[in-house]
C-alpha cells in the first residue's frame, strides 16, 4: 500500500518526526524561519497531509489547489491562520493543539502582568545603562498587583488559568465571555460583566480571546479610553484584537499606565513600529507557550493527529468534526 505523503512546514522536535515516518513518507522545510508561501503551496499540491505553524497562512487557495489532501495539522492551540471555511467545504480535517500549552501560556500572562505593572524591564535597562544614582522614594514607581481587580477577555482554559494564579495574588477577578460560565465563576471566584464594565473597573485587563470575525479590533479606541489611567493592558492572544494603532496613542498619551504584548498583528513585529519607542510598553516575541517541555509536546500532539487523520482514525483535536460526521472511523 502506498503511504500517504506529509508536509512538515518547520523543524519541528525530532520525537515528533519520528512518529509520522512510521507510517509516513516526509517533505520537511528544515528551518527555523517559515517556510515561504509559495514553496508551501506548492508542496500542498503533493501531498495528503501537512504540518503547519502558526506563520503559515493556509488560505483558501492553498486548500483548493492541494487535491490529494486530507488533513491540516496546526502546531497552536489557535488556527485563525487556517481558512477553516475551505477546508471544511473540501472535507480536509483541521486539528489543533489545545490544553497542552494552558500553564505555559498563562505562566507567561501572569510574567507580562509582573513585569508591565512593576516596570521591570524598563528598571533593567535603566540599572544596565549606569542610571541608578542612588535609592530615590518614587524611583520607578509601578502599579501594584496583589489585591489589584483583573479583568478576562475570555474565560476559556488559559483565561481560567491567569484566574488560578490570580487567586494566589488575592485579586479580584471579573470576566467577560460569549457566554457566562457559572462553574468557572464558583471555582475561580470570578464575576462576569460586559466589555464595558470590564474595561472601566479592571486595574488589569489580560486579553484570552480567540482571533475571529467578532474579536478582530475588539480592543480599538473607545476601549482604552474606558479604561483606568492606572490600568494596564495584556495580550496573550492574538494580536489583531488589538488595535495597535490607537493602543499606541493611549500609551503615548498616557490614558492607561502600560501594556504588556506577546502577540501582534504583522509577526514578526516590524522594526519600525512605533511601539519600538515608548517605555510602557513590553515586548515579547509571541512566546506564551515556549517552554521546552511544552513546544515538545504540541509538535508530538501535532504529530499523532497528522497520523491518525491519514490512518482512517479520528484526530484527537479535530476543529471541524463536521467533516468526519457521516465517516466509520476509528478512535486514535
Ligand atoms: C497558540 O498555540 O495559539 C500560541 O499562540 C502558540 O504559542
Amino acid at each position: 500500500m502506498m503511504r500517504p505523503l506529509v508536509y512538515i512546514s518547520r523543524s519541528i522536535a525530532a520525537e515528533a518526526i519520528s512518529l509520522i515516518a512510521q507510517c509516513c513518507d516526509y517533505r520537511i522545510w528544515n528551518n527555523d524561519q517559515p517556510v515561504p508561501a509559495k514553496i508551501l503551496e506548492e508542496e500542498m499540491k503533493k501531498s495528503d497531509g501537512v504540518l503547519t505553524t502558526l506563520s503559515d497562512q493556509v488560505n483558501a487557495a492553498f486548500i483548493a489547489g492541494a487535491p490529494n489532501l486530507k488533513i491540516i495539522s496546526n502546531m497552536a492551540a489557535g488556527f485563525d491562520n487556517i481558512d477553516i471555511s475551505e477546508a471544511t467545504a473540501k472535507g480536509v480535517m483541521v486539528t489543533n493543539t489545545p490544553g497542552i500549552l494552558t500553564n505555559t501560556t498563562a505562566d507567561l500572562a501572569f510574567a507580562l502582568i509582573l513585569a508591565a505593572s512593576r516596570r521591570l524591564i524598563e528598571a533593567e535597562k535603566f540599572l544596565r545603562n549606569g542610571q541608578w544614582q542612588a535609592w530615590e522614594p518614587m524611583l520607578l514607581t509601578g502599579q501594584d498587583v496583589y489585591g489589584a481587580t483583573l479583568g478576562i477577555i475570555g474565560l476559556g482554559q488559559i483565561g481560567s488559568a491567569v484566574a488560578r494564579r490570580a487567586k494566589g495574588f488575592n485579586m479580584n477577578i471579573i470576566y467577560c465571555n460569549r457566554k457566562r460560565d457559572y462553574r468557572a465563576e464558583a471555582e475561580l471566584g470570578a464575576t462576569y460583566a460586559n466589555l464595558k464594565e470590564l474595561l472601566s473597573l479592571s486595574d488589569i485587563v489580560s486579553i484570552h480571546c480567540p482571533l475571529t470575525r467578532e474579536t478582530k479590533g475588539l480592543i480599538s479606541y473607545w476601549e482604552l479610553a474606558m479604561m483606568k489611567p492606572t490600568a494596564v493592558l495584556i495580550n496573550t492572544a492574538r494580536g489583531g484584537v488589538v488595535d495597535e494603532g490607537a493602543l499606541y496613542e493611549a500609551l503615548a498619551n498616557r490614558r492607561i499606565f502600560a501594556a504588556g504584548l506577546d502577540v501582534f498583528s504583522e509577526e514578526p513585529l516590524p522594526l519600525d513600529n512605533p511601539l519600538f519607542k515608548l517605555p510602557n510598553v513590553t515586548l515579547l516575541p509571541h512566546i506564551g507557550s515556549a517552554s521546552i517541555a511544552t513546544r515538545t509536546k504540541m509538535a508530538i500532539m501535532t504529530a499523532s493527529d497528522l497520523v491518525a487523520g491519514l490512518t482512517g482514525k479520528l484526530p484527537r483535536n479535530l476543529v471541524n468534526p463536521e467533516v468526519v460526521k457521516d465517516t466509520p472511523i476509528e478512535k486514535s
